[in-house]
């Protein structure tokens, strides 16, 4: 039975295809539209997964919406109707949404398809997500734990899943307006970041600065012991505005915003110099991020550990946008009090496309599990011949053999080359997993700012991941639960602390004294582990700075002409992609 679910309409859009309910393909529009965030009906990753799998739309038993319209729709009127007349800009821009795509999915995927109304159905967001993380995982049961911006109405949920029979009970939930994720994006609009893409710069930021505006951050959100929250709604205007979401009342307790071009130099770390008064603002921006950031993890930490302690489950499983808060996540598996958690690499709403699939599979058709989500290499792949004519002319030369390809790789890495690694099928979820990856030596903290400034044109406060082969991570970081079985750690959704001395051998992805590790074992991508095994034997150093094939403002590269443009526009001396090497 095929099964495809898609998520769509307000960011990240994303298809997934179920076959018998085990993965087949998945992939974000982003990937193949070049737009970031595409939010738009997904058909290039829906053609792609239907064409992957050699199926016509025919062939399709079910397509699955990863959220339910009219509850949404619902919303959008109450907030209207209550915050009336600031609620006009909100409604005008939203309504257009409404009337142009929103209502008529149903009929809008049944046209496209030429499918079926009847077989057009709809999953609740937050049970989406809640589904995307326990049916992924490899437990039979679990505590399951939502958190996100907004859904129709749930901005969290917690509860238990089962495998026999398949079922998941979300028994609690938190409603708009209260919402940690909707906190957390309007830190990071204030901080001059973009809503839905900047949280990651947020949490960036957040170790150059102190934790010292905590009370403030009370003031404006009520923390319970169940880690529910009660925003005060007068910091706030999200809620009836879709140009801004905080108040006067905001800007009187925290500063004026930061203006997004504002040069980030604390005079704390390696950020540089500068004016002193640029320091300063700057300092208090820095602070700011470190308190959202605390907030963030204060409350998530509560939340978890009332679940664990109503439940008593061993097992976590974790989804929405918050679940990709690395350094969160780390605090969660530390101290919650569960044993193992799993969050799978499209942990946000591009995630909500598998989720809704795989709920309908188990849940609604009582089928059991037979799937583990063990690796993120589920979309497009290009042939050796479909990567030898978008090279055409360019003087790439075919490398004969996998051991001569990973000789050269490593002795370009060694001589301090960076290098464009284009392997495979493309990752699923936001992170490049060592298929979409520029990568380079991490022994000097100079790559830090070379990798930042000439190849990704991104701010200088920004670190870079390390990836470790798996029979290693255990001795370099500090982990009293076994990393190794933490299937976030695959995912880069980590945060770890070095060990002391492996810390100091790798100062380009040394962040503070931690690294937002990616685990790698042999059997998920050989090449890669081979590259990053041959890499530890010439230098001692078994790891890579490992972050994502593109540059600032654009989505990953998909295809082999995307990797090399960005290969030509960017400071990149290397490309690798598939059996190739192009040097500049
Ligand atoms: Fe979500």
């Amino acid at each position: 039975m095929n099964i495809l679910g898609i998520s769509c309409y307000y960011h990240d859009a994303a298809a997934v295809l179920l076959q018998d309910g085990i993965l087949v393909a998945a992939a974000q529009e982003e990937r193949f539209s070049r737009i970031k965030h595409d939010p738009s009906y997904p058909r290039l990753a829906i053609k792609f997964c239907l064409e992957h799998a050699g199926i016509k739309p025919s062939d399709l038993e079910y397509v699955v919406l990863h959220e339910k319209p009219m509850p949404k729709l619902e919303r959008f009127l109450t907030c209207t109707l209550r915050y009336w007349p600031q609620a006009s800009s909100l409604f005008q821009d939203g309504a257009i949404g409404w009337m142009k795509q929103k209502l008529w999915i149903r009929s809008r995927v049944a046209e496209e398809l030429g499918i079926d109304r009847g077989k057009v159905l709809f999953v609740e967001h937050h049970m989406a997500h809640a589904a995307s993380a326990f049916f992924c995982s490899p437990f039979s049961e679990s505590a399951v734990l939502t958190v996100d911006g907004v859904g129709e109405w749930a901005t969290a949920t917690m509860g238990v899943a089962t495998s026999s029979p398949c079922s998941i009970n979300l028994s609690h939930e938190m409603r708009f307006p209260d919402s940690l994720g909707l906190l957390y994006s309007t830190f990071t609009a204030f901080l001059g970041f973009e809503v839905n893409e900047g949280e990651y710069k947020v949490m960036g930021m957040a170790p150059y600065g102190e934790p010292r505006f905590l009370s403030e951050l009370n003031q404006v959100a009520h923390l319970n012991e169940d880690g529910s929250l009660r925003l005060d709604l007068s910091y706030f205007s999200f809620q009836y505005s879709s140009q801004r979401s905080f108040t006067k009342r905001f800007t009187d307790l925290f500063g004026q915003p930061r203006d997004s071009d504002l040069e980030f130099v604390t005079g704390r770390f390696d950020t540089g110099d500068g004016p002193e008064d640029l320091k300063q603002r700057n300092q208090h921006y820095a602070d700011l991020a470190a308190s959202i950031q605390k907030f963030t993890e204060d409350a998530l930490l509560k939340m978890a550990t009332h679940l664990q302690h109503t439940t008593g489950a061993r097992n976590c499983c974790f989804a929405g946008g918050v679940a990709l808060n690395s350094v969160a996540n780390s605090k969660l598996l530390r101290s919650a009090g569960f044993d193992r958690i799993y969050i799978q690499p499209a942990a946000g709403d591009s995630g909500g496309a598998l989720g809704a699939a795989q709920y309908v599979w188990h849940v609604l058709l009582g089928n059991p599990r037979s799937f583990v989500l063990e690796h993120a290499f589920w979309g497009q792949s290009y042939s050796n011949e479909e990567i030898s004519s978008a090279l055409a002319g360019t003087g790439a030369e075919l490398i004969a053999t996998e051991d001569e390809l990973i000789e050269r790789a490593v002795r370009d890495l060694v001589s301090g080359k960076v290098l464009g690694w284009f392997q495979g099928r493309f990752e699923w979820g936001p992170r490049s997993l060592g298929n979409r990856s520029i990568l380079a030596d991490p022994r000097s903290i100079e790559m830090k700012g070379i990798v930042n400034s000439k190849i990704k044109f991104r701010e200088p406060f920004r670190p870079f991941a390390p990836v470790v082969p798996e029979e290693c991570v255990d001795a370099m970081f500090v982990s009293p639960e076994n990393l190794t079985e933490q299937y976030p750690a695959r995912f880069m959704l980590l945060v770890m602390p070095w060990e002391d001395e492996a810390g100091k051998k790798v100062p380009g992805v040394n962040h503070q004294g931690t690294g937002r590790l990616q685990s790698l074992r042999r059997e998920w991508n050989p090449r890669y582990h081979s590259l990053l095994k041959h890499f530890g034997e010439a230098t001692g150093v078994p790891v890579l700075m490992n972050t994502s094939f593109n540059v600032r403002g654009e989505p990953i590269v998909a295809s082999p002409s995307d990797a090399l443009c960005t290969f030509r526009k960017s400071g990149l001396d290397v490309l690798y992609i598939g059996d190739y090497r192009l040097g500049k």
